[in-house]
């Protein structure tokens, strides 16, 4: 396996590095390209007040996105390790975030690979329109074979558990390969492909009959909605998760980074490369809306649903539709593993990376034994008669209580606890295009941390108002409040489990930085 010579540390064994900045950008915009932006945002956007949703959303995108982005990278490459190790040498209690965050990546990939499989299966579906003229009734009895109760496992489902087994074939596949060989090269060749396949499907989507009504519908400004609280809240909830910021990936990512790499700038790139999208996938898929609604006589808002029902149902309906369906069919199905397949192997990179840091373990053993498990809980958990009822409170959870929990928890400890921000404001000056001022210390220590909180009460006032999409509380016990604390739980286990082993290059890599401080304070 190809790496390139970093400067040794304490006898560290070398660190993987990127082969150039474009491998590193490529690999964080393809970790941030996924399946956020192609099924959540145009809905996100058009729930939250169209076209005066997008104030917001850039607001976040200013003064939480970019600033987070900056932050994570910082950490990663002065630490030059996964979250725990960064974290813990920032303070040693840290380490347990950086766990957490770690257990939180283990949940998010077992289902985030099951949205892949399903995408794999509807390519093949697109080519005769296998859902018929009832694809609600085809997704949940003929496909997922779903049951009455939501929890309750009583068949294996066959059709999802092959493709999601080839899901993580090739995911383990890349990562084996390695951060250049592997992660690099997939990025490199897959983006531009996702580009390239999504600007045909923007440019058909804008030639439909009804595409202007789409975009009227999508960015039609209701200025009203600025006012409320929760328009506010989903912007930044949004930015979180497409920008891949609060799971650790970031911290991992930029641990492959040169030394001398530029920060604030590569920051800045993947931030806009991520929005681009973003807004293209808006494009595209509400000019798509706008062709449904105008076939079948009634409004965009009757037509309009969000990720499973938006992919699975009302595509599918579109596809049946539209001129050279089974074309445009394949092309969407495929542009969505695409884009979700970029962002998992981010997602298990971190876990992978965090138990070779602490370890030791080669990359081969760590590959294997991490994606094995994450491949068994994976297939057992979501290849099930109530699979789509686990992933939807499973990640409704998960996002709510551990990633943006784990974002505010990160916040509050580097800029008020340990007061970090101004040391990593010069190390990242120190080798960035674009200067970092008082107001990224001022979004990072006081506005995104102030509206992170807001977000967690008034989502828990809800939670307590009334259950998530009507499930029971027994279920949402265990699948959502579980799987959430379940995560944090397996954090500090995980730390009490570290400490007791002897040292490893964390301790070599602290030892280092009290020998040379000004190398890793820049
Ligand atoms: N950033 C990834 C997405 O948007 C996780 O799906």
């Amino acid at each position: 396996m190809s790496t390139k010579a970093t400067q040794p540390q304490g006898g560290q064994p070398q660190r993987e590095q990127w082969s150039s900045r474009l491998g590193f950008l490529m690999a964080a915009i393809g970790s941030a390209i996924g399946l956020g932006n192609i099924w959540r945002f145009p809905a996100v956007t058009y729930e939250h007040g169209g076209g005066a949703f997008l104030i917001p959303y850039l607001a976040a995108l200013l003064t939480a996105g970019i600033p987070l982005l900056i932050l994570e990278y910082t950490i990663g490459r002065k630490y030059r390790s996964s979250p725990p190790g960064a974290l813990r040498q920032l303070a040693r209690p840290a380490e347990t975030i950086g766990w957490w965050q770690v257990a939180i990546c283990f949940v998010v990939a077992t289902y985030y690979a099951a949205i892949l499989a399903w995408a794999v299966r509807y390519t093949g579906f697109s080519f005769d329109q296998a859902w018929g003229d009832d694809p609600e009734g085809f997704l949940n009895n003929e496909f997922l074979k779903l049951n009455e109760t939501p929890g309750e496992i009583s068949t294996f489902v066959p059709g999802v558990a092959w493709p999601l087994l080839l899901i993580w074939v090739l995911t383990l596949a890349v990562l084996l390969l390695g951060i250049r060989r592997g992660i690099e090269r997939a990025n490199i060749v897959t983006i531009p492909l996702l580009v390239g396949f999504f600007l045909i499907l923007v440019v058909r989507a804008l030639t439909l009959d009804g595409a202007a009504e789409g975009l009227d519908a999508l960015f039609t400004p209701d200025w009203g909605a600025l006012t409320e609280g929760s328009v506010w809240v989903a912007a930044y909830g949004q930015i979180f998760f497409s920008l891949s910021v609060g799971f650790g990936i970031m911290i991992t990512y930029a641990s492959y980074l040169h030394r001398k790499s530029d920060l604030s700038g590569s920051a800045m790139v993947a931030a806009f490369a991520n929005s681009s999208f973003e807004i293209l996938a808006g494009v595209a898929v509400f000019a798509t809306l706008g062709f449904m609604a105008q076939a079948a006589g009634v409004g965009v808002a009757d037509v309009t649903s969000s990720g499973v029902g938006l992919a699975f149902v009302a595509f599918p309906q579109i596809i049946s539709e539209m001129p050279m369906g089974a074309f445009f069919g394949v092309l969407f199905f495929v542009s969505l593993v695409i884009a979700g397949f970029t962002s998992l192997i981010s997602i298990v990179q971190v876990i992978i990376a965090a138990v070779q840091d602490r370890t030791g373990l080669g990359r081969t053993a760590a590959v294997l034994s991490v994606g094995g498990a994450v491949t068994v809980v994976s297939v057992l958990l979501f290849a099930n008669d109530s699979g789509l009822y686990l992933l939807d409170v499973a990640d409704h959870f998960i996002n709510q209580y551990g990633i943006a929990l784990a974002g505010l928890v990160v916040l509050i400890t580097v800029s008020w606890g340990l007061r970090q921000l101004p040391a990593l404001q010069r190390n990242a000056d120190a080798t960035s295009s674009i200067g970092l001022g008082v107001w990224w210390r001022i979004c990072l220590g006081v506005i995104t941390p102030v509206v992170l909180a807001w977000m967690m009460v008034d989502s828990l006032v809800t939670e307590l108002d009334e259950n998530y999409a009507g499930y029971s509380t027994s279920f949402l016990l265990w699948a959502g409040w579980g799987v959430a604390g379940g995560a944090l739980l397996v954090g500090v286990l995980l730390t009490l489990l570290s400490r007791r082993r002897p040292a490893t290059r964390w301790d070599a890599a602290a030892a280092s930085d009290a020998a040379n401080p000004t190398e890793r304070n820049g």
